[in-house]
């Protein structure tokens, strides 16, 4: 396992519509085991595979206290949302900034797991907004397109307002 470097804003790789990962290689699971330990590394709560260069539809996410329950999504489809959260949200790829955003509250997402078996998830809270921003990172966005006001520089924000993301 190795840790990848994180793509940061500006990087045209961040802007680009991931393609589906239709077989499982041995670098494909690399790759899910680079993803994990990248995210870990930089404490963050998810990690899209464009984040490390990589133009396929996966991404890993851990919002567990523990740090130590990951899932890895491939070819993620959002299914339903419902509700509405607002709440600071931040990116590995625009370090040390966060900005609120409001999502939906509710998300059930279907998705293959790492041995490309179909999987549903249903997450609320941050779990849903961590599916949902990883989800648009395959698409090329990035969460400051939908910041509400202005971005905000981590130090500015007391610790427990800011969460971390992918
Ligand atoms: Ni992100």
């Amino acid at each position: 396992m190795a840790i990848r470097k994180i793509r940061t804003q500006g990087d045209r790789v961040l802007e680009k519509v991931c393609k589906p990962v239709s077989e499982m290689s041995d670098r494909t699971i690399e790759l899910i085991e680079d993803m994990i330990e990248t995210m870990y590394e930089a404490e963050g709560v998810g990690l899209a595979a464009p984040q490390v260069g990589i133009l396929k539809r996966m991404f890993v996410i851990d919002v567990s206290e523990e740090g130590n329950d990951p899932i890895v999504f491939i070819n993620p489809e959002i299914v339903a949302t419902d509700g509405e959260q607002n709440g600071f949200e931040g990116c590995l790829s625009v370090p040390g900034k966060s900005g609120l955003v409001t999502r939906p509250n509710y998300v059930k997402c279907r998705y293959q797991d790492a041995s490309l078996t179909w999987q549903e998830i249903e997450g609320e809270g941050l779990l849903a907004r961590a599916i949902l921003h990883e989800n648009d990172h395959l698409d090329g966005h990035l969460y400051v397109e939908k910041v509400e006001g202005r971005l905000y520089d981590n130090s500015e924000l007391q610790q427990e307002d800011a969460e971390q993301e992918g």
